[in-house]
């Protein structure tokens, strides 16, 4: 008689382990998806031509996407040839655990001529202009920081990048969208069939296009050129593959 409650009590006890067990998996399991979930960050700049802009920061590590529009002025929908006050821009979406705002910061400086006003090289007008646009009290002050050793850096020559709190980022057309890439028919075709929404969202056409603009590092540029190399067009392996 007396197994009864004993065994009920087991019982409850297993199903407690089991419940807690549960519980326990289940929320390590949480935890997991979410360290493998990427949390990116953007940062927008304006520093002269966006389609030289986008392949500058596409080839940098840490660079997820990469997308040209248009911001910093107060038209409304502005495109190509209607951009009226805006600036060129460039949207960098970037894994902070890879690289930092501030690193971003110092390819933006090292990439463009900030003391020319309104211009970059033969590049002339406001839509050039060199502006970094933040997002936040904690991109001001490193905006801010990094601005201040240009300067002391440029010396007499005056920084003229202004310094502004990102208002509406419009997406350039399609055909602005990874231009250096477009410009290379054969990289290009690696991508196969691809929307322009899959293009502006694709890591390795972010990668590419810097790629075929030649803006990689040498140590960038030679791993990939060993990942496109079987991609690409190969003339004597294709007559190889029709002889055997
Ligand atoms: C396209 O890119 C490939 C790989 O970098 C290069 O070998 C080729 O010269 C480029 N073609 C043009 C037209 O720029
Ligand atoms: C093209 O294919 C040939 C034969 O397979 C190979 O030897 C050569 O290295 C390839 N060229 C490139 C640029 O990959």
């Amino acid at each position: 008689m007396g197994s009864k409650p004993a065994r009920g009590m087991m019982v409850r006890i297993i199903f407690y382990s089991l419940l807690i067990a549960a519980m326990v998996s289940q929320s390590s399991g949480i935890r997991v998806v979410q360290e493998k979930e990427q949390v990116t960050k953007t940062a927008v700049f304006a520093m002269g031509s966006f389609w030289r802009a986008e392949a500058v920061y596409g080839c940098i590590t840490g660079v997820v996407r990469t997308r040209v529009g248009y911001s910093g002025g107060s038209k409304l929908n502005p495109d190509y040839h209607s951009i009226g006050d805006h600036a060129e821009c460039i949207e960098v979406e970037y894994d902070p655990k890879l690289i930092s705002y501030e690193r971003l910061l110092n390819v933006f400086w090292a990439n463009h001529d900030p003391t020319q006003i309104f211009g970059q090289g033969p590049d002339v007008g406001p839509q050039y202009r060199s502006v970094i646009f933040t997002q936040g009290e904690e991109e001001v002050k490193l905006a801010t920081a990094s601005w201040d050793s240009e300067q002391l850096k440029l010396g007499k020559n005056e920084v003229v990048t202004e310094i502004q709190p990102l208002q509406a980022f419009y997406s350039a057309e399609a055909e602005h969208q990874k231009f250096e890439l477009r410009q290379n028919s054969s990289l290009f075709q690696i991508l196969g069939e691809i929307t322009n929404d899959e293009l502006i969202a694709s890591t390795i056409a972010t990668k590419l296009n810097g790629y075929a603009a030649g803006m990689c590092t040498p140590s960038v540029k030679k791993l990939l050129d060993t990942k496109v190399r079987p991609f690409l067009f190969n003339r004597s392996r294709l007559e190889e593959m029709f002889s055997s």
